[in-house]
């Protein structure tokens, strides 16, 4: 399949840091890659030189076969880009937002009213469409925003994380829109903090740390790649977790964790139910009484945890310093 995104070796330095460390990306046609990294990574600087915004200091890129360093004019008019940072005009209201980006676009009046009003309603922004935009509050703003980067419907879309801010219910309208979007054939590279977002909505991941590709796969890949399934037992009451513990560690392949307050014991496992199964009887076998038990699969925020040493959403602004 043809990469309708492709990066090779972008360096990016900004006095002493070094955003971009030679990055390396491919997106095929008709995907969507999730670029997944703590606070600083380079996500942010990624889309930025790729959506022709930045200029890196060294390396190559192309959006739809087009070169971004050579013709930049040609790869906006491919391109759809929802930045980290709000771009609405806040002295029109959201349905002139939306009309205008149709209208410096060239579609005709007409269509761009039909696009404004469909895009109003999938956003939720039919009934505040004729305010002012700077009356509109922060989520109101940020759905304003990607439904202007989603006028025209362009083969390849930037989004750096487009959902940050939004409440549930929109994070999930969201997300049906960019599912239609890429079913409709619509490439995506797309910057979250929520691995959940990424678990649901990419093909593939990359792990971004230090200006560097640390990993890439799909969600599942990168699950088995940090080990298998685990035991999860809680136990009733805190006198019980010696005996669990010598009770479950036969079963394990690896470290047993306790966590005390929570009465939670985590052991890694292979064979799956079959080890459940064996495991309940152990513990019925014991007069153990458990609370909970069940069969895990590391998660994303696992995976996350483990190749970047920070937890997805901790590392807030100055708690990474
Ligand atoms: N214009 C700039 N001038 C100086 N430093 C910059 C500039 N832009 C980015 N940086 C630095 O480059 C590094 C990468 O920043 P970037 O915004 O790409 O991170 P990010 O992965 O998008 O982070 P976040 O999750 O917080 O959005 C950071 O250390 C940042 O401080
Ligand atoms: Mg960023």
């Amino acid at each position: 399949m043809r990469a309708a995104i492709r990066a090779e070796g972008l360096v990016k330095t900004f006095g002493d840091v070094r955003a971009l460390d030679g990055v390396d990306l491919d997106v095929p046609e008709g995907t969507v890659l999730g670029l997944l990294g703590p606070n600083g990574a380079g996500k942010s600087t990624a889309v930025r030189v790729l959506t022709t915004l930045l200029r890196p200091d060294a390396g190559r890129a192309q959006v739809a076969g087009v070169d971004v360093l050579r013709h930049p004019g040609r790869v906006r008019s491919l391109m759809g880009l929802c930045g980290q940072y709000a771009a609405v005009d806040e002295y029109l209201t959201g349905r002139e937002n939306l009309q205008m980006v149709g209208e410096l676009y060239q579609m005709r009046t007409r269509d761009a009213k039909a696009r404004a009003r469909e895009l109003l309603e999938s956003f939720d922004l039919a009934e505040a469409a004729d305010r002012l935009a700077k009356t509109y509050s922060g989520g109101m703003r940020r759905r304003l925003d990607l439904a202007a980067a989603l006028v025209v419907r362009p083969p390849v879309m930037f989004l750096d994380e487009p959902t940050t801010g939004l409440d549930p219910r929109n994070r999930l309208a969201l997300w049906k829109v960019i599912e239609t979007l890429v079913t409709e054939g619509t490439t995506l590279l797309l910057t979250t903090q929520y691995l959940e977002e990424a678990d649901r909505l990419a093909h593939d991941i990359a792990v971004v740390d230090h200006g560097r590709v640390i990993a890439r796969g799909c969600a599942d890949d990168l699950k088995a790649r940090i080990g298998g399934e685990r035991v999860e037992v809680v136990v009733h009451e805190r006198e019980l977790i010696g005996a669990a513990v010598a009770a479950l560690t036969p079963y394990g392949t690896g470290r047993l964790s306790v966590e005390q307050h929570t009465r939670r014991i985590t052991v890694p496992v292979r064979g799956g139910a079959r080890v459940l199964a064996d495991v309940i009887r152990e513990l019925d076998g014991r007069d153990i009484l458990i609370d909970d038990i069940g069969l895990g699969r590391p998660t994303l925020d696992d995976v996350f945890l483990f190749l970047t040493g920070h937890a997805a959403e901790e590392t807030g602004p100055g708690k990474d310093a």
